[in-house]
């Protein structure tokens, strides 16, 4: 895929020449901290629906000037492919929802704030959390790109190209039109680390320190779902006796993806800046992170109280389990503030009887659950 990389090398050029390139800097120092997350990031492509771009090639307004939160080169790479923008935003989606499932049970939900900043000031410390949120974002596009590729839905790329692998039996076919995680991968690469890319922070500041932060957790992001796809093979034969087996490369499911991430938080590396202007583990003497690692850079906030500077929603209101040990215990989950006790009603299928044919009736089972909501 040659455009994207061509795009990135002319649009640096043009750009960032003489005094232009000083009033980019300063402007963008000026305002970093909106710029990193804030009401202009692309994760914004999630909660605006983007409509279909043929609707705008043939209208007035061109597309990619009507979505907002793209970076100067995510709007240049929005115009050469406009028909990928869809899949931008569905991506995101499906990181976002897949967040909010690995942590629905923790003080920090990822729960997403209002329409335009999408996770809130939450994301402006460079902490665990926001690692995650830019690995698991990366990796929904990469995954969201790579299937429209296998469906046709895109004019610039098709079924994967991947080699067949060495240890397939030589009888199975290889050729099944499979997910291009290949160009999911680096369409992902050009247009989600283009924000981080066409910034030009001093070095040494703690600005460059975050941009190199997003960079790497965008590329295990995007590891992720390439380490995780894997063949799968269908049976073909008279009456399914599967003499002969066509295989492909598929994407794993996302909820995998989402675990093998997760586990990637739980081991993340806090770093720091070193003199070299390159990021350092802080602890020198674990293994250093590979590029499947997730790291940041600044602890995490409780996240127990509300708190407007830091982002933090609280846990107030969230329901906690009253014998757990875990994070989701109310000991935990309510930062010791204690919590309030309900009786609710619960509804539910029970005594189910199959029915000849074909159908199941169940009949409605009311129990009375406790629930326990943190103070
Ligand atoms: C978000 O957008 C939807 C639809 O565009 C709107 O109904 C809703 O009020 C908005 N929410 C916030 C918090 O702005
Ligand atoms: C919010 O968090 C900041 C940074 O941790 C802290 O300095 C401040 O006191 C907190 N504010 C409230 C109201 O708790
Ligand atoms: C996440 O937490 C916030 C605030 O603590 C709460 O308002 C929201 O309902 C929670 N979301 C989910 C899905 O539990
Ligand atoms: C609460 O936690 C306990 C122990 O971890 C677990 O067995 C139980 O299923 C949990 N209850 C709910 C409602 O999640």
């Amino acid at each position: 895929m040659q455009g994207p990389l061509c795009l990135r090398r002319t649009a640096e050029r043009s750009s960032m020449t003489g005094i232009l390139r000083l009033l980019l800097v300063t402007s963008l120092l000026s305002c970093w901290k909106q710029a990193l997350v804030g009401a202009n990031s692309w994760w914004s492509l999630a909660l605006n629906p983007v409509q279909r771009p043929e609707m705008y090639i043939i209208g007035a307004q061109p597309l990619c000037s009507q979505l907002t939160g793209l970076s100067p080169g995510q709007r240049k790479l929005c115009q050469l492919y406009q028909d990928h923008m869809v899949y931008i935003g569905e991506g995101a989606k499906t990181g976002i929802k897949e967040c909010q499932h690995q942590f629905k049970h923790r003080r920090w939900n990822c729960s997403t704030v209002d329409n335009n900043s999408v996770f809130g000031r939450v994301m402006q410390i460079g902490s665990r959390e926001a690692a995650f949120t830019y690995a698991i974002s990366a990796a929904g596009v990469v995954n969201a790109i790579s299937r429209a590729c296998r469906e046709g839905e895109l004019s610039t790329c098709g079924c994967s190209r991947t080699p067949r692998p060495k240890d397939l039996p030589r009888d199975w076919l290889w050729g099944g039109c499979g997910d291009n995680v290949e160009y999911g991968y680096r369409f992902a690469k050009e247009f989600v680390d283009a924000r981080e890319r066409e910034k030009n922070f001093p070095k040494g500041s703690e600005e460059q320190a975050r941009s190199l932060m997003n960079l790497q957790n965008n590329e295990a992001g995007r590891r992720a779902v390439y380490k995780l796809a894997d063949v799968a093979c269908k049976c073909h034969g008279v009456s399914g006796s599967c003499s002969l087996k066509t295989c492909w490369l598929q994407l794993a499911d996302f909820r995998k993806v989402g675990e093998y991430i997760k586990e990637k938080y739980d081991s993340a590396a806090s770093m720091r800046l070193n003199k070299r202007n390159k990021l350092e583990q802080v602890n020198q003497r674990f293994n250093p992170p590979t590029a499947e690692d997730l790291v940041y850079l600044d602890p995490s906030p409780d996240y127990c109280l509300y708190n407007e500077t830091t982002g933090s929603l609280g846990t107030h209101g969230r329901q906690c389990n009253k014998t757990s040990e875990g994070m989701d215990g109310c000991e935990l989950m309510c930062c010791g503030r204690g919590y309030d006790q309900f009786k609710t009603v619960q509804v539910e299928r029970c005594h189910c009887k199959f029915h000849w044919c074909c159908f199941v009736k169940c009949k409605k089972c009311t129990e009375i659950v406790d629930q326990y909501v943190c103070k």
